[in-house]
């Protein structure tokens, strides 16, 4: 095998989704704690309202103690090299983190034991169907007062329309949590709270072994031995294609807080998800193994470092093996360009690299030759990979810059940010860029935006929220679609591609204009190509 088959091979590409406080950034810390990453916790973050600004790279994140942009990590464990995509999980989210998930091979989804199915996790798991890409359920927080897990099991494949197989099941929870009964290799490991440090106290010991009763208590061990039984036999059969195509769900319960389960799982996790995928070109299909680098931008971000005011394309390897020595093309350009400082993110912490595999997450300095969807491959080859999916803004604002000689920073700022996929613009039919409407997947964006206006591009803008939540592009219209009949709340704009589509406040409105043009054909998403303003 050549050597970046093995390389390719030992990848993991994941990202991890939750609703907030669910779990998620103290399951990452201990992930890295164990692959040796970081040495002690609270490193990703820190207590509350003094959360590190290891990943928080701008001031607005670290004045709200959230996370608004997503960031990466790579680490080894038991010979691995496993790449992190953290999605903020905030309500307030943005289109990136959707975009986020197209990088990832798989995920991990963090449930917190006493809420079970939440609305964020609802919405980021929409786009991991989408891709049928594996799903992982971690039930979180065992060590506190939880729902019943049959209870949980259910809920997740009613709420997401997914099946589940508990690999492990829990013994109790809260004060009484003793630990998981591991499924497939019918024994119990009984877990000793030790304060969260790097390895939790571990006792395996067979579920039918005389001493169980004195070490969980007989009547646990008893209501154990039912649910056993009551799993076996009621639940599905643990099917690894049918994980592998995001059917089913490998489910694992423990506490991240206090390393329960957190080992087991990661191994598991490690075990069952595959290196790699290919991605679609069109027809073609480029596989991962496949001996020419090839690459695409799924996320750009600029001004991370204020001090530098620099602007970094996040690039998914695709296949291959990528070298920081070797030019390489960027397909939509027809240019032979070298990759400028190539770097690896852990967080905020930035390392150039020589080299990176298929699975791994690089960031490249981007002097505005990138946009999201692009694709970079070994010179020779010409293929586009498939577009990322635009999706469609909830929230819309109309926004002017208060002082109208600042008109020209204004549209810059403005485009700007749009081609980073942070907000998307629109135009009012017949008008100039004096005004613009914006739409965000989550209203943080617009302060996002506003602040970055002014901090960046020395701009203050007047905003003011629109009534509007569903946008739909007019796919067919017999006729001027001036003329369509729109009622009282919905509005007619044009995209940057001088699309036309139409805004509505209410899913009604939507269906009561379909009902009233009979020629007009309306698409949810902005088709699927690449962003190019
Ligand atoms: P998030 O990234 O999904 O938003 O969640 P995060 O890890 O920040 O965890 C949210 C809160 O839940 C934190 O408490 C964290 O300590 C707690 N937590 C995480 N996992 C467990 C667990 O397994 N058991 C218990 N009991 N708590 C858990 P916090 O008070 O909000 O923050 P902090 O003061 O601990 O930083």
């Amino acid at each position: 095998m050549a050597n970046y088959e093995s390389e390719i091979k030992r990848r993991r590409t994941f990202a991890i989704i939750s609703h907030p406080d669910a779990g998620k950034t103290t399951l990452t810390e201990k992930f890295l704690l164990y692959g040796g990453a970081i040495a002690q916790a609270g490193v990703v973050k820190g207590k509350k309202n003094t959360r590190a600004a290891t990943s928080d790279w701008m001031e607005i994140e670290k004045q709200r103690g959230i996370s608004v942009t997503s960031s990466v990590m790579q680490f080894q464990y038991g010979g691995f090299c496993i790449n992190i995509l953290d999605t903020p999980g905030h309500q307030d989210f943005s289109e990136d983190t959707y975009r986020t998930l197209m990088a990832a091979d798989s995920a991990v989804m963090v449930i917190d034991a006493a809420k079970g199915v939440e609305a964020q996790t609802r919405k980021l798991f929409k786009v991991c169907v989408m891709r049928d890409i594996p799903i992982f359920t971690f039930i979180n927080k065992m060590d506190r007062e939880a729902r019943d897990p049959f209870e949980l099991c259910e809920e997740i494949e009613k709420e997401l329309g997914i099946d589940t197989y508990a690999v492990n099941w829990p013994i109790g929870c809260g004060k009484d949590f003793q630990g998981v009964y591991d499924r497939s290799r019918r024994r119990i490991i009984h877990f000793t709270s030790n304060g969260g440090s790097k390895a939790a106290t571990a006792t395996e010991i067979e579920l039918n072994d005389p001493n169980l009763p004195e070490l969980i208590g007989p009547a646990r061990r008893d209501q154990l031995v039912d649910e056993v039984e009551l799993l076996d036999g009621a639940s599905c059969d643990f099917d690894m294609e049918r994980v592998r195509h995001g059917k089913l769900s490998p489910v694992f319960f423990g506490s991240a807080l206090t390393n329960f389960g957190v080992e087991p799982f990661l191994e598991d996790f490690l075990q069952m998800t595959t290196p790699p995928l290919p991605r679609r070109a069109g027809e073609e299909e480029i596989d991962s193994f496949d001996s020419g680098f090839s690459a695409f931008v799924f996320k750009i971000q600029a001004n991370m470092n204020k001090a530098h005011r620099d602007r970094i394309a996040f690039l998914r390897v695709v296949s291959g093996r990528f070298d920081a020595e070797k030019e390489v093309s960027h397909v939509r350009e027809g240019k032979k360009i070298r990759l400028s400082r190539p770097q690896q993110l852990m967080a905020a912490d930035r390392e150039i690299i020589e080299e990176a595999y298929a699975g791994d997450i690089i960031g490249v300095f981007d002097p505005g030759m990138f946009s999201i969807g692009d694709t970079l491959c070994a010179p020779g080859r010409k293929f586009q990979f498939d577009p990322i999916p635009t999706f469609a803004p909830e929230h819309f604002a109309r926004v002017r810059p208060v002082d109208t000689l600042k008109r020209k920073q204004f549209i810059k700022g403005t485009e700007q940010i749009a081609q980073e996929g942070a907000i998307q613009i629109f135009k009012i039919p017949y008008t100039g860029m004096e005004e613009v409407i914006v739409g965000v997947v989550g209203t943080l964006q617009f302060d996002v935006f506003e602040y970055r206006l002014r901090n960046e591009y020395n701009v203050e803008i007047r905003m003011e929220q629109l009534p509007y939540e569903f946008v739909r592009w007019i796919d067919a219209y017999d006729g001027d679609v001036n003329d369509i009949l729109l009622g009282s709340d919905g509005k007619l704009v044009e995209d940057y591609h001088g699309r036309h589509l139409l805004l509505f406040a209410s899913q009604w409105s939507v269906n009561w204009v379909l009902d009233k043009n009979k020629s007009l054909e309306l698409a949810e998403f902005g088709g699927t190509r690449g962003i190019d303003y």
